[in-house]
């Protein structure tokens, strides 16, 4: 359908976050979490090899953006959450891979915390959720995210998809074999609202990533944003 260059994504801009956020302690500690980047870049690859303008919003990873990519680089949730607002309005598809900290240190010392004798506690705050926001924003973007979870994975991922509003939620159960962080390859199963879900087996991210795209294109077909 579409377009007659073959690729599903011409004309379409899509926004993807990928890789973890730092949440500083102080100039030499932060609190962050295993994620790599590999899912978020190589859904930024083949966006890119469907024709879409892609822009990468990225944590610290160590990957080389694809080549024509957009590449914005961010430390701390709350820099994720200005720079894909700031480009959410000329979005068409927004794709939430990255692990945003849920929490952040309330303070953020300027200088190194100096090690006490005896135990000590670190406060934390929690982070805006971006997601959350994009769902309550969103006008014509098509709004995918992602929910890694240890169990409950079918329950969560329902419950992610309605209360974020968002038009696709991937699952991807991060304790199994060969799913989730850092690995090459991902297990993940994809929520809609009309209550359709697809099993994929394990899969390398980049076969993942292809398979996202081909639903999301199928996804702007059915809602006339093709
Ligand atoms: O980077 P890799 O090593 O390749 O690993 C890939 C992955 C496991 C990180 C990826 O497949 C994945 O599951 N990403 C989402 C991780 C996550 O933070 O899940 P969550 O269930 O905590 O969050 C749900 C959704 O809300 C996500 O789309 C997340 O981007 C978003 N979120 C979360 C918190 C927050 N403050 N703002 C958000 O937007």
């Amino acid at each position: 359908f579409g377009n007659n260059d073959g690729k599903q994504l011409t004309g379409k801009t899509v926004l993807i976050t990928a890789g973890p956020t730092r949440e500083k302690i102080d100039p030499v500690r932060f609190i962050s979490n295993h994620s790599s980047g590999k899912m978020g870049y190589a859904l930024a690859e083949e966006a890119k090899r469907q024709g879409a303008h892609v822009v990468l919003v990225s944590g610290p990873v160590q990957l080389q953006a694809p080549s024509g990519v957009d590449i914005v680089k961010v430390e701390s949730a709350e820099e994720m959450y200005s720079a894909v607002l700031s480009y959410f309005d000329g979005a068409d598809i927004v794709i939430k891979t990255a692990a945003v900290a849920d929490y952040r240190p309330k303070i953020a010392h300027d200088h190194k915390v100096k090690k006490q004798s005896g135990d000590t506690t670190i406060e934390l705050e929690r982070t805006k959720d971006i997601l959350f926001e994009l769902g309550q924003r969103k006008k014509k973007q098509l709004l995918v995210g992602f929910a890694a979870e240890t169990n409950n994975v079918e329950e969560y991922a329902r419950k992610k998809l309605f209360a974020k509003n968002a038009d696709m939620i991937v699952a991807n159960n991060v304790k199994a074999d060969g799913a989730g962080f850092g690995s090459d390859t991902n297990i993940v199963t994809l929520f809609k609202p009309n209550g359709s879900i697809t099993k994929l087996p394990l899969m390398t991210k980049t076969a993942v990533a292809e398979k996202i795209i081909e639903e999301i294109t199928s996804l702007l077909k059915e809602m006339g944003k093709n």
